[in-house]
């Protein structure tokens, strides 16, 4: 075992060394002298062996033809995948707390003692619950998270068990090209999708801001605003700043309870209505398109850009804001991951790269045209409305 940064090793040690290795090494910063291995031989020794171990096992693998771990573990990711699920549906980490035994979980969560024990067991395995004398107990993520007493319970917006009945009908989207077996979603699913969405342009809405800046933008268009997080913190950024928000008509009562809760009710209008159709006004400084083009095919993008350029006023901005492909589409993973969960859920959403975006933007009439990285996997692409020559 070696620790990092100081590069002090240990050798030989055993399962019951590391409380007191924890304790003194990684509390205290003392050293464990008992166990420590300064002797530069020896430890090329000891490392030799290690990996002579390895490279013997990895060999009888290959001589058997067995498949490489990497893939057999990614093959079966679903599993752990499922756990978590299974316990999300259950809510076994508001039942199981700071500590509960596997007859109290089971009776709390209405299921069988048995397999209680087993999930139990294998979420512990995942580290997601400690277990000590038979009682488990949240680790501190799935107690902030995961947990009905959690400080940030996020349980209602993964929206998991959604995706995951989505993610079922992979096979079939990819044979038929579109979505298979889309039902409509309840009241309860926009109120977590929103809230979902409301967490996310919390999180993005610095990075959005600084790269855009706000000087300047008076009127602001927020087209399939969602929550109107984005349009909230703009509002804030820029006293003198008012927003439109459209999205649909189910999801305007939730974007007007965190527009009120933000006291900006007064300069943030959210409006319901349709925004694959019909002119959204004109004379906007900005007019903003997060995560709203995955929904849709390049022709409907195309469609929908030429009426956010009617939009903004000469020298105006449009700003698409979403998971920016590489141009050959394989990178970045979650965004190529992405691509598929709009497969799998919309009837011809995707995932565009910068060029695509710009592309369009440019046929639209947009000059100007650039792209903007704020840290994480989303990216910006802006074009801006000419001032007529
Ligand atoms: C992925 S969410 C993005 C929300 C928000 N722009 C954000 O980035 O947080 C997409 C939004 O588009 C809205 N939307 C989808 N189709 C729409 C339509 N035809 N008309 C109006 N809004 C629509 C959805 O209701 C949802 O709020």
């Amino acid at each position: 075992m070696v620790v990092y940064p100081e590069g002090i090793w240990y050798s030989g040690v055993q399962p019951e060394d590391a409380a007191e290795i924890v304790e003194e090494h990684f509390v205290h910063g003392r050293i464990v002298e008992r166990l420590a291995n300064s002797d530069a031989a020896a430890l090329r020794a000891e490392a030799g062996a290690h990996r002579d171990r390895m490279s013997e096992r990895l060999r009888r693998k290959d001589a058997a033809g067995t498949a490489p771990d990497q893939l057999l573990q990614t093959i079966r990711g679903f599993q752990e995948s499922r756990v978590i699920l299974t316990a999300l549906e259950l809510d076994i980490f508001s039942a199981t707390g700071n500590g509960a035994g596997t007859e109290e979980v089971a009776r709390r969560i209405h299921a069988d003692p048995r397999a209680t024990g087993m999930l139990l067991n294998a979420l512990t395995a995942m580290g997601l619950l400690t277990k000590r004398d038979g009682r488990f107990a949240d680790t501190p993520v799935a107690a902030r998270f995961l947990a009905a007493q959690g400080q940030n319970d996020v349980r209602a917006e993964l929206l998991s068990t959604e995706l995951w009945s989505f993610w079922s009908k992979l096979t079939d989207a990819v044979r038929a090209g579109t979505a298979v077996g889309y039902e409509a979603r309840d009241e309860d699913w926009t109120e977590a999708f929103i809230a979902a969405m409301y967490r996310g342009a919390m999180e993005r809405a610095g990075g959005v801001i600084g790269a855009l800046g706000v000087s300047g933008v008076r009127r602001m268009l927020d087209v399939g605003g969602g929550s109107g997080g984005y349009s909230i913190a703009f509002a804030k950024a820029n006293s003198e700043l008012t927003a439109d928000v459209l999205d649909l008509p189910t999801v305007i009562p939730y974007a007007r309870r965190y527009c009120a809760a933000a006291d900006v009710e007064d300069r943030v209008r959210v409006v319901g209505g349709d925004l694959s159709r019909g002119p959204f006004g004109a004379g906007y400084d900005l007019v903003f398109v997060s995560s709203v083009c995955h929904i849709f095919s390049e022709s409907q993008n195309r469609e929908l850009l030429q009426r956010c350029f009617e939009a903004c006023a000469p020298g105006g901005r449009v700003a698409i804001h979403d998971y920016l492909l590489e141009p050959d589409k394989t990178a970045p993973k979650t965004a190529a991951m992405f691509a598929l969960t709009m497969l799998v859920a919309t009837a011809e959403g995707s995932n565009y790269s910068e060029a695509e975006y710009s592309s369009w933007l440019s046929s639209a009439g947009f000059e100007g045209i650039h792209s903007v990285r704020p840290p994480g996997p989303f990216g910006l692409v802006v074009g801006v409305r000419p001032v007529a020559r």
